[in-house]
């Protein structure tokens, strides 16, 4: 039984299969995708950055929308963050979207516009980390640098009978090393690609398709039915739960919202005033001092509470009730205490055209039903 302690000494005839196999699978089962049509750096770069978040079909149209308004890195360069934020809405950690910007303008700054084809060199980039630089250096450049992602390690871990625990920074060595003793060198882009697809479609985390698998002789997993235990995953992400009451001063056709600042979720989106508790709290309870100011100084009227909508989120859960408070104008004196809690006047246009969380963006569309529930990767 081949176990990955002896991938050193296994001779090329013996890890030939591997790449013969999953290739052949590549051409007869491959989905026709945008980004494989094409070498330029840029183009890739932007598809992995964006396929980091999302699924290939929900990913399409926000790569095809990109390229449509930033056709190269350099017009992508010269975008304002808040034109980059409001395509990447939806998409959730945001941090990705601004380091796509950061990394657009130093590739102009520093690289004359021309993405880099070191594997290392590239990881000094925003937001270009080991995976994503080993997809550009060999789709682009056609460098054999094996590109690890969360389908690599599945097949590598199910075929190979590899038990390292892949939540273990360590053990990225370890696949790595195996994928690049079976990555052919005649087309790296090809097989890691094929390795990818292979994951993505057919040796899935639930009902791979091993009926029809080319692999079914060799697959470790398949003979010691193991599918359901590979590859091995430890450490559970700890979910914490919060609960967001967000308010609205409405004043007119005007309607005040924050700009977040500091890091976090969400920098940089615009959301309404928020006081946060640390379970289910009713609006009557709630102690803020720029609430009870509005409320008791300025006569603010509290309006009808929504419903309590879910947002799912990879490391938090969070429970949002929203309640408007209108007010009849807005005197000087108020709009410095909004003006002191970075509040800032919107009508409803310019909310339209702000970045915003999923969240508040679906809220203030009133698109939603009262049980419906966003799940964001
Ligand atoms: N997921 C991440 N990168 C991908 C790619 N290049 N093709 C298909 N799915 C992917």
């Amino acid at each position: 039984m081949r176990e990955h302690k002896q991938i050193q000494h296994l001779a090329s005839a013996e890890t030939d299969f591997f790449s013969l196999k999953i290739e052949k699978w590549y051409g007869e089962n491959k989905r026709n995708l945008p980004w494989r049509e094409t070498k330029s750096a840029y183009r890739i770069w932007l598809s992995e950055i964006i396929l980091q978040q999302t699924r290939v079909a929900q990913g399409l149209p926000y790569y095809q929308r990109f390229i449509e308004v930033f056709p190269s890195v350099n017009d992508l360069a010269e975008a304002t963050e808040e034109q980059v934020l409001r395509l990447w809405q939806g998409l959730g950690y945001y941090s990705r979207g601004r380091n796509l910007l950061a990394c657009a303008r130093k590739i102009v700054r520093e690289y004359h516009g021309e993405f880099p084809s070191s594997y290392s060199e590239l990881q000094k980039l925003p937001g270009i980390g080991r995976y994503t630089a080993a997809a550009i250096v060999s789709f682009a450049f056609g460098k054999a640098v094996p590109a690890i992602d969360g389908n690599a390690f599945r097949v590598l871990s199910r075929v190979f009978g590899i038990k390292n625990d892949i939540a273990q920074g360590k053990s990225f060595r370890v696949f790595f090393d195996w994928a690049k003793k079976l990555m052919h060198p005649r087309d790296p882009a090809l097989f890691n690609q094929a390795l990818m697809e292979f994951g993505a479609t057919w040796c899935t985390h639930k009902n791979p398709r091993c009926g029809d698998c080319p692999f079914l002789n060799e697959c470790y997993a398949f003979r010691n039915k193991a599918q359901g235990h590979l590859p091995v995953k430890g450490k559970k992400t700890k979910v914490t739960d919060r609960y967001l009451h967000y308010i609205i001063f409405q004043a007119g056709e005007q309607r005040f919202l924050k700009k977040r600042s500091g890091k976090g979720i969400w920098q940089g989106l615009y959301e309404f005033y928020c006081v946060e508790t640390s379970g289910r709290t009713s609006w009557n309870e709630l102690e803020d001092p720029l609430l009870r100011h509005v409320m008791e100084e300025e006569g603010g009227v509290l309006g009808q509470e929504s419903a309590e909508l879910k947002h799912v989120l990879s490391h938090q859960r969070l429970f949002a009730v929203f309640c408007t408070v209108k007010l009849n104008g807005c005197s000087e004196s108020l709009r410095r205490i909004f003006a002191e809690n970075e509040l800032e006047a919107f009508d409803e246009e310019q909310i339209h055209g702000l970045p915003k969380p999923v969240l508040i963006g679906n809220y203030f569309q009133n698109q939603l039903s009262e049980q419906e529930v966003f799940v964001e990767n």
